[in-house]
């Protein structure tokens, strides 16, 4: 790891004082040593009387504030505020208020890009000998609801990009939708072909599901909330678990960004795809879809008949016999969308950097909600706005960043991750040369617990900085603590996945990025329940949650754009790119299929690793010896290294048959965009050889691992800085 710079880092938890003043033995010796003395001494006095980095990090937080982050986040939250809608841009202006009232200079980046709405939604369901039953398809509101008036502005329940039609079919169970469900199906004898899929949430992306019902043939699907998964105790509001007509609502456009512009930013006046093209992709579902409740869900299972489905198939105590179908339960959907071009705003404010101010540490995080966005995902902007209010503080206590720290509250990303990608995808050249970190918080608080997931050069600067910050829950405990406590495996994530605002920044472009939360998992998520009733209730009662999550992203943050040389190290990324090989050995034993090239390219890696840590030691022990003195331009080159590194693991062309999925390291795997497989290339390629089996296809294998060889050896001669 690189050690903390002992230079400028007397004490990790350091006092709230500035470091001493530089010792004035000179001032005994004889003139001429004095005057050279006196001339050092007054060279470097402003360097001396500076505050430290780590001065300003235990000042950042010393500053929390659990009232100021309840403040934003029950303003946030009083009404709906789904993409594209007047709701959601009195949202933007709260928030682009909020940090221009620091004096950070704050603008409104809008777009326009097709997000999706229902028109007209109706289900019901027959069996033979039994009235028909029509689905209300509506989220109830209980008694005493304080946002009872409001709620009727929410978007009904209703799948974002589903295909519209009527359908009406024998219903078929698939479980949780994956592709081993329905090839379970299959092998059972079920014939999907033009019936409605009905299965539940939980496993994989929602929209993998539906692909994965309409590849399957099924001529529509229906997801919704089994009580096994989403109702084991009290209802909201008594309890936190989903009440019994709660529905998860959310997109199901596999693709990222804009649909009309895929691989290219919506800018004012650009080329686009007609609606009609781009809802004839192959990334969108295809097929009519509804999301319904664990009650509906429920009430169509029991009408099902054919073989019982196997116990991992099964509900939970008290739920009937889930069987296979094909029917005799009929379902007649009807869905109506409405894709039409919509206004969608970014909030970017920028502090500048005083020495680097061409070098960008980035903090995102998104703001419109499927309703009220308790947790997802204002419980994050809540905590970026308390941040932001630390970080105005610090400013007025002389501090200025070394590097320009970007705030960003992104827009639709519910949708497709739609406001980071096109502002990525609009500034991507910048953002190459410039981008130190990429630091995404899409919900802050989902309950206990810390999470977080990392491009592997940032794992150590997680750990360190998690030492530092208060476990919220146990004032006598860190955040590592906890974190250590919880058992989760692995302890750091990776960011394969398409599930947030990082994804453009690591698939697209290579930025190292970082992707955190305290607790990880709610099940009133994208219902009408996820409110500011329910975050005070059982998400954060006091929210210290959400200040400990903004006091982890704000240090982390601080040490990436304030320390001389970037906290990065890549010794675990040459690790992680090693195990990694030892998982795709045990696939492909007795294949025709050498993993030679990867080893070789890692071990050159490796050997860059140890190579830039020498280097590292040398400037430090040389900067320790000079007093601070350090040689500005050597600084410079090191740190390009270490940040541009993480971008020669992408390339041109991206993922065979997925160009806009530039690296080949982290990806999502094809049959779920939730999964953050490592080198999804060749895990795409090994799923398809071991199901054609054929010469050709091993041999596609083998060119995906050269692909990624290669890629490690380029990451590798920019580590280094050398030339063949
Ligand atoms: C579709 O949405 C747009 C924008 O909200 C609206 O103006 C239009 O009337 C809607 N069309 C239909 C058919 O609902
Ligand atoms: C499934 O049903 C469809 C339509 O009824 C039919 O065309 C197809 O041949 C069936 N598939 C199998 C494997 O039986
Ligand atoms: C399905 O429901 C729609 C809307 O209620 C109705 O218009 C249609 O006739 C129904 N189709 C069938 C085949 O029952
Ligand atoms: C807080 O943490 C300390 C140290 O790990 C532990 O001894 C104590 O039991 C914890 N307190 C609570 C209330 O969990
Ligand atoms: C903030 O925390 C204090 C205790 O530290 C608590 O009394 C107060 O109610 C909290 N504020 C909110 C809004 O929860």
């Amino acid at each position: 790891m690189p050690p903390q710079d002992g230079a400028d880092e007397p004490s990790a938890r350091a006092p709230l004082l500035p470091p001493p003043a530089p010792r004035r033995a000179a001032a005994r010796l004889h003139p001429l040593p004095l005057i050279v003395a006196a001339a050092f001494v007054a060279s470097f006095r402003f360097v001396f009387l500076a505050p430290a980095p780590s001065y300003y990090q235990s000042l950042f937080l010393s500053l929390g504030s659990n009232d100021t982050a309840a403040t934003h986040l029950r303003a946030l939250t009083q009404r709906p505020h789904v993409a594209g809608t007047r709701a959601n841009s009195l949202t933007a202006a709260y928030v682009h208020d909020a940090l221009s009232s620091h004096s950070f200079p704050t603008r409104l980046t809008p777009y326009s890009v097709l997000l999706s709405y229902p028109a007209h939604r109706s289900l019901s369901l027959t069996a033979s000998g039994r009235d028909t039953v029509h689905f209300a398809l509506e989220q109830e509101i209980y008694p005493g609801d304080p946002y009872a008036a409001v709620s009727a502005e929410a978007v009904p329940t209703f799948l974002a990009y589903a295909a519209s039609g009527s359908v009406t079919a024998e219903v078929v169970y698939a479980n949780y939708g994956r592709a081993e469900d329905f090839a379970y199906l299959a092998a059972r004898g079920v014939n999907i072909t033009g019936k409605v899929a009905v299965a539940r949430y939980g496993k994989v992306f929602r929209g993998d599901i539906v692909r994965n019902a309409r590849d399957a043939g099924a001529a529509a699907a229906v997801i919704y909330n089994d009580a096994k998964d989403y109702a084991a105790g009290n209802a909201f509001p008594d309890g936190p678990w989903m009440p019994p007509t709660g529905v998860q609502v959310g997109s199901t456009f596999k693709g990222v960004g804009d649909p009309t512009t895929p691989m290219w930013a919506s800018s004012e006046g650009c080329q686009r795809l007609s609606i009609a093209e781009a809802m004839a992709s192959d990334d969108m579902p295809g097929i009519p879809a509804l999301p319904v409740s664990g009650m509906d869900g429920e009430a169509i299972l029991q009408l099902i008949g054919g073989d019982v489905a196997p116990e991992d198939w099964q509900g939970g105590a008290g739920a009937p016999a889930y069987r296979l179908g094909p029917g005799p339960a009929v379902l007649n959907l009807t869905y109506i969308g409405n894709e039409t071009m919509a206004t969608i705003q970014n909030v970017i404010s920028v502090i500048e950097g005083k020495e680097e101010p061409e070098r960008y540490v980035i903090l995102g995080n998104h703001r419109d909600a499927w309703t009220f966005g308790g947790v997802d995902p204002n419980s994050g902007t809540a905590a970026l706005l308390e941040l932001a209010q630390r970080l105005s503080e610090l400013q007025k206590k002389g501090w200025r960043p070394r590097r320009t720290i970007i705030l960003c509250n992104w827009d639709a990303e519910e949708y497709a991750l739609i406001g980071s990608t096109e502002w990525v995808e609009e500034n991507r050249a910048m953002l190459t040369s410039r981008t130190v970190a990429y630091l995404n918080v899409d919900s802050a608080v989902f309950g206990r617990g810390f999470y977080a997931s990392a491009t592997p050069q940032l794992d150590e600067l997680l750990k360190e900085a998690s030492k530092q910050v208060q476990n919220p829950d146990n004032r006598t405990e860190s955040l590592y603590d906890l974190w250590m406590a919880s058992n989760t495996s692995p302890l750091i994530g990776r960011l394969g996945g398409g599930g947030s605002d990082h994804s453009a920044f690591v698939q697209h472009i290579g930025i190292p990025s970082v992707d955190m939360s305290i607790g990880s998992d709610y099940p009133v998520y994208h219902s009408l329940y996820d409110d500011f009733i329910w975050m005070e209730k059982f998400g954060d009662p006091l929210f210290q949650r959400h200040v400990a999550a903004a006091s982890m992203w704000g240090l982390v943050a601080l040490r990436l754009s304030d320390e001389e040389i970037l906290p990065f190290n890549y010794s675990y990324y040459a690790t992680e790119l090693e195990n990694g090989v030892m998982g795709i050995n045990e696939r492909v034993l007795g294949m025709p299929v050498s993993l030679s090239p990867l080893h070789k390219s890692i071990k050159e890696f490796r050997r860059a690793v140890l190579k830039v840590d020498s280097e590292l030691k040398a400037l430090r022990t040389w900067k320790i010896w000079a007093q601070w003195r350090s040689c500005p331009l050597k600084v410079r080159d090191i740190n390009d290294r270490l940040m541009m590194t993480e971008r020669a693991f992408t390339e041109r062309e991206g993922l065979s048959g997925r160009p806009w999925y530039k690296h080949l390291i982290y990806g999502p795997s094809l049959h779920n965009d939730y999964g953050a497989e490592i080198y999804p290339g060749i895990d795409d390629a090994i799923q398809t050889a071991k199901r054609t089996s054929t010469l050709e296809s091993w041999q596609a294998v083998q060119n995906e691992i050269h692909r990624v060889a290669r890629v490690i050896n380029q990451a590798a001669l920019v580590l280094t800085g050398g030339l063949t």
